[in-house]
């Protein structure tokens, strides 16, 4: 399987993400879980992600607190998307399970620097605060990443928090720079895909009829999730941006997309963070990610429902 670390703000959409990498430990080693500010403050994701370990059962993988402030601008969240606590929906109790020690960048470092070159894949579902530290404090691990699959920005679909920006990259567009020319392989699953994985009313009910803790809890969630996006945009179902992330370990061929230059807009405020993507290739700038545009998304749904089956 796979070594993996999830860098993430649950988040209704992380959660999931984090579910479906510990109900596939055949194609999945989930080597820890970093929290970062992001959806809502840290005390709160950091929170979150372990009531999702106790929620599957699953409480020897070490969750930690890292980030709580993007680096070089005040801290955007959405609880209007993801309610007060970045979890609303179903009814879960407090985690009893413990933070680990120490701060979730010196985890990255340590992790990276004791495994071998080329064997641990980053896969960032929120800002990229953590990432971006990480790489800044210790630059030698840079090239020890065997690739970073990130769920951030958009080309088509451009944004969901301004006009421009997709709430990842929105919320610390240094960072994000930072990572996307930092040399690693990069791929990204953009709004452009995770706008095509829509939990509709079948797909909703198919997993609430699981009828496991997981099953029902995943539907109360989602169930949440979707009225912001059925309010804004007359979305057909809460669009699952972070599984998508996981799903792609898992079955890459359920994706397409061409690999091509994204820059990062730091500078000006109107469309700070913005994810200037070359998807034609109109720039002789070098392609950074492998920028994603399509999913299959009943193989999507299936490959979800039935790993989450297993929790
Ligand atoms: C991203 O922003 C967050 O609200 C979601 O969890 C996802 O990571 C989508 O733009
Ligand atoms: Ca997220």
């Amino acid at each position: 399987p796979r070594k993996i670390i999830i860098d993430t703000d649950p988040g209704q959409d992380d959660a999931v993400a984090i579910l479906l990498a510990l109900a596939s430990p055949d194609e999945i080693d989930l080597l820890g879980i970093t929290c970062v500010a992001g959806n809502v403050p840290l005390d709160l994701t950091s929170k979150n992600a372990r009531i999702i370990c106790e929620l599957a059962g699953e409480t020897h993988v070490p969750v930690y607190a890292g980030c709580d402030r993007p680096l070089g601008r005040e801290l955007v969240t959405a609880e209007e998307v993801h309610g007060r606590t970045g979890l609303d929906g179903p009814d879960l109790p407090d985690p009893q399970m413990a933070l680990s020690d120490g701060h979730a960048v010196d985890f990255i470092i340590e992790t990276l620097r004791t495994h071998e070159t080329g064997t641990v894949t980053l896969c960032p579902i929120g800002p990229l605060t953590n990432i971006a530290t990480a790489f800044d404090m210790a630059p030698d691990i840079v090239k020890k990443v065997q690739e970073i699959v990130l769920m951030g920005g958009a080309y088509f679909e451009v944004g969901n928090v301004t006009p421009t920006a997709e709430f990842n990259i929105y919320v610390d567009p240094q960072a994000a720079e930072i990572v996307f020319r930092s040399g690693v392989p990069i791929t990204v699953m953009p709004l452009d895909v995770t706008h095509q994985v829509l939990v509709t009313k079948p797909r909703n009910t198919a997993i609430r009829d699981l009828a496991t803790p997981v099953g029902v809890a995943v539907a109360q969630m989602t169930d949440f999730f979707e009225r912001y996006d059925r309010e804004k945009y007359g979305s057909e179902g809460a669009p699952l941006h972070d599984p998508c992330v996981i799903a792609y370990l898992i079955r890459p061929d359920l994706f397409s997309g061409r690999h091509i230059n994204v820059e990062i807009e730091t500078t000006s405020e109107l469309t700070m963070g913005m994810t200037v993507a070359d998807w034609w290739g109109v720039t002789d700038r070098a392609p950074n990610a492998l920028f994603m545009g399509s999913v299959d998304a009943d193989g999507f749904f299936d490959l979800l429902t039935k790993r989450l089956a297993r929790l």
